[in-house]
């Protein structure tokens, strides 16, 4: 099987351009349209309707079915059943004059069966080789169960952290966004599309969503090129280089303009300039929404704009713009050639993935792969590598099991199946997933006490989640739940132990898409929970779920340890106790600048001097200009110390590189993981550069009083930028100034020229 498939990959463009050419040939206008369009497929539970979304449980299925029939759906997505995707496929493909089958497609975010930590927090690993390896499990669990296709990563930059969907990126910065970006598409794709056991990888949402006004998703972005280039786009190039076989367009406006109908964004930048030859696909109902959007006049209007500007697949609930394409043909709003290159580029998707040879698997082989243990190891490694240690004030961390009698555990998070898995996940096994408490259970046995209590009840959302219609999204707010005598109880507990563990951040239906936020504190009672646990007088340990950053200040004045384990996934509570009791040493960083309060959102750490960052009068005057944490930040149980800062060369040209090297040691007395950091500044040219911008980094294990000396290039590709100016890329005579250290404040630096050539 898997020696056939690889055979199959053999098959030459050549092959499969006259393949596709007897095809195209042979295809009535609407069995083209029907390639081009890419149906949700819902069996919801109960009674859910949803007007809005154009959503009718009994007839949406009905309807997708009967397309199917007619040979006039391309893809389908939301199935995750093995049977049905066969049964669905076998509709398509008999329903097909040419046998065509369907690509399913699903939202393959941070795992399909066994959960992988949220994806900020896989990025806050700053470990592409755990990143790949997470997607390739993912990759792999999808492919089992008949998925051909994940609409992921999401490599959206974000810097405004009430927008709910910077849990499913890399964060703010585009170098580490890259390399997240590229290590994802590598996990999901493997090779070449059509590997055996992996998946197309979709980047998205092409362009500048993340950067929705007042962090409020949908709404509109206004961006500058000078930000585009530099900042939103570099994942996206480095996603497309990597070999993703998909885009996916944004919902939102793009100055002005929707981005799904954007015709500089797909024809001059993703096409023309970034090379992209794989297909396009909407965001769902995002060419229906043109229309939505006061772009475009009708439906018809809609999809002959859409397919003019080459987004070639529609995602629709119901009702697709693309169904009347062949009238936009036929009243010369579209374009054949259009139509037919989009259908070209979705037929040869279905080539390279093998489906016109092998459209149906076996389905036995699902329940086998999906519960391979090696996978659950994959995703506690995973989160024992995404966890940062944002304090650790007299060493309280790591635990010492042996010096302990009892711990108290607090926090209605610690013992939430549902939020230890985070958002974006709908395939898990809850019963395999295990919590904070859990973990430490089974970690300490009887040698450690170890007392429960939730202390408050659940915060609740004031306005309900979209995504409250598959159930069990929302926490149950429990009967009978006295609140003071709870408060009580836990705070009695924790004046009882040892030490107490506090478990508090947002459910997970508080974050994600349609999850944006007017404020980043602690929703419901935990801060009060907190600082009683606190007033106790035991050594407190905050244990922080979470995929943006929170207001934490109170906490990080009177907290001794703060460790941020996000959305850990299915074996999180395994992770977190083996953080806890120092089997493993956290390693993790921040990938965002984390803020003292949401007055001071969006805050970068690569703004520019003008700024003035130093100067408080100009600043707020009544809070620091500061961050809580600065970005890239994240402490060990070791002890990292920087040295022998050197540049080999004083001064180069334009087109030649220097090597950068330091020497690092960990001074502590285990042995631990840093993630060696490298930031440039360049001091003066032809526009004024970031005072510190991301340009190299390198994760590595040092033993206790172990040192080891490390080399970073810095070149054209780290140096040049686009220039608002010139409208290009430039790289500047300049001086160059470089910082290594373990985070965006490193001090350790020295500098060198770059001349004009
Ligand atoms: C989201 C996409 C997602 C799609 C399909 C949309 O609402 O914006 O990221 O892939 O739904 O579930």
């Amino acid at each position: 099987m898997v020696e056939e498939q690889t055979a199959r990959l053999g098959e030459t463009d050549e092959a499969i351009r006259s393949r596709i050419d007897e095809l195209l040939a042979g295809m009535t206008p609407a069995e083209k349209a029907g390639q081009l369009i890419q149906y949700f497929y819902f069996r919801l539970p109960g009674d859910v309707e949803n007007p809005a979304l154009g959503l009718d449980v009994d007839t949406q299925p009905l309807m997708v079915e009967a397309a199917l029939g007619r040979g006039e759906a391309g893809s389908l997505l939301f199935v995750t059943n093995p049977a049905e995707i066969n049964r669905l496929q076998r509709l398509a493909v008999e329903g097909n004059r040419f046998g065509i089958p369907v690509l399913f497609g699903f939202d393959v975010i941070h795992g399909l069966r066994t959960i992988f930590p949220v994806p900020i927090a896989m990025a806050a690993s700053w470990d592409p080789e755990t990143i790949e390896r997470g997607q390739a499990v993912a990759a792999r669990e999808s492919r089992a169960v008949g998925i051909h296709w994940a609409f992921a990563p999401m490599v959206d930059i974000a810097r405004d952290p009430r927008w709910g969907r910077i849990i499913e990126g890399a964060g703010e910065d585009p170098f580490l966004g890259a390399v997240v970006a590229v290590a994802q598409v590598r996990g999901f794709q493997g090779e070449k599309i059509g590997a055996p056991e992996r998946i197309i990888a979709g980047p998205k949402h092409f362009a500048g969503y993340g950067n929705a006004l007042g962090g409020r998703d949908y709404d509109e972005v206004n961006l500058s090129d000078y930000e585009l280039w530099n900042v939103y786009f570099p994942p996206f190039r480095a996603a497309i280089e990597a070999g993703a076989g998909n885009i996916m367009t944004a919902y939102m406006d793009l100055n002005g303009i929707p981005a799904t109908g954007n015709r500089w964004l797909f024809r001059d930048v993703l096409r023309d300039t970034f090379g992209f030859q794989g297909f396009v696909v909407s965001d769902a109902n995002a060419v229906r929404n043109l229309v939505t959007h006061e772009f475009a006049a009708d439906l018809t209007d809609a999809g002959a704009r859409a397919i003019g500007v080459s987004m070639d697949m529609e995602m629709a609930i119901a009702d697709p713009a693309y169904a009347h394409l062949p009238e936009a043909v036929d009243s010369g709003a579209a374009s054949q050639e259009a139509v037919d290159a989009s259908v070209r580029r979705v037929l040869e998707a279905k080539i390279k993935m093998g489906l016109f040879d092998e459209p149906y698997f076996d389905e036995d082989r699902a329940r086998e792969v999906l519960g391979d243990p090696a996978h659950r190891d994959v995703a506690r490694t995973a989160a024992e590598r995404a966890a940062v240690l944002l304090r650790n004030e007299g060493d309280v961390l790591p635990l010492d099991a042996a010096s302990l009698g009892s711990i108290a555990v607090l926090g209605p998070l610690a013992d939430s199946k549902r939020d230890t898995l985070g958002p974006w996940c709908f395939d898990f096994d809850l019963d395999e997933t295990v919590t904070v408490l859990e973990g430490l259970r089974s970690k300490v046995g009887d040698a450690v006490k170890i007392d429960y209590a939730p202390g408050i009840r659940p915060a609740q959302r004031r306005f309900p989640s979209m995504f409250d219609m598959f159930g069990g999204n929302a926490p149950e707010d429990p009967e009978n739940f006295d609140d003071d005598a709870e408060l009580q109880r836990a705070a009695d507990l924790a004046r009882e132990a040892d030490v107490a563990i506090v478990v508090a951040g947002e459910w997970q239906n508080m974050i994600g898409e349609a999850a944006s936020r007017s404020s980043l504190e602690l929703p419901g009672r935990q801060l009060e929970l907190l600082q009683a646990v606190v007033e106790t007088g035991t050594p407190v340990v905050l244990l922080v779920m979470n995929g943006r950053p929170l207001d934490l200040r109170w906490a990080a004045e009177r907290v001794p340890a703060i460790l941020d384990i996000w959305y850990p996934g299915t074996s999180g509570g395994s992770a977190a106790a083996n953080l806890l009791f120092g089997d493993v040493s956290p390693g993790g960083k921040l990938p965002f600048t984390w803020p003292r309060t949401v007055g001071q959102v969006p805050m970068v750490y690569s703004h520019t001097l003008s700024h003035e960052p130093e100067n408080q009068e100009r600043r707020y005057w009544d809070e620091e200009s500061t961050p809580l944490f600065p970005f890239g930040h994240g402490l060990s149980y070791g002890s990292f110390s920087y040295s022998n800062l050197t540049v080999d060369r004083d001064a180069i040209g334009p087109d030649e590189a220097v090597s950068v090297s330091v020497e690092v040691a960990n001074n502590g007395d285990r042995e631990a993981d840093e993630v060696v950091q490298l930031y440039i500044h360049q001091r003066y040219g032809l526009s004024s550069r970031p005072v510190r911008e991301l340009k190299g980094f390198q994760r590595i294990s040092l033993g206790a009083g172990k040192s080891r000396t490390l080399q970073f290039g810095l070149g054209r590709a780290e140096l040049s930028y686009w220039n608002a100016a010139a409208r290009d890329w430039v790289l500047d005579a300049s001086t160059f100034e470089v910082w290594v250290g373990g985070d965006s404040t490193a001090e350790l630096t020295t500098t060198f020229q770059v001349n004009a050539g």
